[in-house]
C-alpha cells in the first residue's frame, strides 16, 4: 500500500476544485473575464508561452493551437498527467510539461514571449510549512518563494514580452468566495477569518493581495512600478500585466 502524503492530499483538493461543477459566481466571473482579455490580446500569435501552475491544461488547449510552443509547469504529477493526455488527444505537439515545483525550474534567459500564472495561482506559491504563523503580513509582502520564481521567469521573458498574473484582491468578498469555494469542494478551512490567506486541512493555501503587497513582491523581483498594470476583473480579482 502506498502512503498518502500531504502533497497527495493537496493535489487531490486542487483537482477537486478544478473539476468541480461548483464555483462561486464571482470566481467564475473573474475567470471568464481573465480568459476574454487573454484571448483577445494574445491568441493567434507565434509566441513561446510558459504557463506556471498549468493545472489540467485548460489554457494550453486555447493557446497552443496557434502559438509556437507552450510549456506547462505543474507540481502535481496526477494533474500534469491529465494535461499531458488532453494535449496529446488534441494533437498539440508544440506542448511540453515540466512536472515539479516551479521554484526548481531554471528557464533560459530571454526565451518566452508570454509567461502566464493564472486563476489565482500566484497566491499558491510559498515555502511549505504546517506552521501558519510563518505567513505573517511581512512574509506576504515579500514572499521569498514568489520572488525566486518570478525573478527567474521575468529574466526568462524576451524584451517586449509580457508576464500575466491573476490574483485575489484582499477584500472581504474575495475571502468569502475563497472559503465558499474550498468548503463546497470538500476542504476544511483551518485559518481564522481576517488573515491575508486561507489555508485548509488538506494542505491548500491561497493568499490575497493588496496593491502594496504585489508591488513590493514584484519590486524584489527587479520589476519597476511603471511596468506593472492592474486590470480590474471584478470585486475580487485583478489581472496583472507586466511588460518587459
Ligand atoms: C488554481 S490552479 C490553476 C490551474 C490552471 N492554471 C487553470 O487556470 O485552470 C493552480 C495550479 O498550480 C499548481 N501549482 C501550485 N503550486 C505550484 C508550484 N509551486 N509549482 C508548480 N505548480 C504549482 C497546482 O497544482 C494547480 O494545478
Amino acid at each position: 500500500m502506498t502512503r498518502k502524503t500531504p502533497r497527495d492530499s493537496e493535489d487531490r483538493a486542487v483537482l477537486n476544485s478544478l473539476e468541480s461543477t461548483y464555483c462561486p459566481d464571482v470566481i467564475k466571473q473573474a475567470r471568464e473575464k481573465q480568459d476574454e482579455m487573454l484571448v483577445r490580446r494574445f491568441r493567434g500569435h507565434a509566441y513561446a508561452i510558459a504557463d506556471i501552475g498549468c493545472g489540467t491544461g485548460y489554457h494550453g488547449s486555447i493557446f497552443a493551437p496557434t502559438c509556437r510552443l507552450y510549456h506547462g509547469f505543474e507540481i502535481s504529477p496526477e494533474i500534469a498527467e491529465i494535461a499531458r493526455v488532453r494535449w496529446a488527444k488534441e494533437g498539440l505537439s508544440n506542448t511540453a510539461l515540466f512536472v515539479g515545483d516551479v521554484a526548481d525550474a531554471t528557464p533560459a534567459s530571454a526565451f518566452y514571449d508570454l509567461v502566464f500564472c493564472l486563476y489565482f495561482t500566484p497566491g499558491n506559491i510559498r515555502d511549505k510549512s504546517g506552521d501558519m504563523a510563518r505567513y505573517t503580513d511581512a512574509y506576504l509582502d515579500q514572499n521569498p518563494r514568489f520572488v525566486t520564481v518570478f525573478s527567474r521567469f521575468y529574466r526568462a521573458l524576451k524584451t517586449g514580452g509580457t508576464l500575466l498574473l491573476t490574483i485575489y484582491k484582499d477584500t472581504p468578498e474575495a475571502e468569502a468566495a475563497q472559503i465558499d469555494f474550498y468548503e463546497h469542494t470538500g476542504q476544511q478551512v483551518i485559518t481564522p477569518p481576517g488573515l491575508r490567506f486561507v489555508a485548509t486541512r488538506e494542505g491548500f493555501w491561497s493568499a490575497r493581495w493588496t496593491r502594496r503587497s504585489l508591488l513590493s513582491n514584484l519590486n524584489a523581483c527587479g520589476i519597476a512600478e511603471p511596468d506593472i498594470c492592474f486590470h480590474d476583473l471584478n470585486a475580487i480579482a485583478w489581472l496583472i500585466e507586466i511588460g518587459k
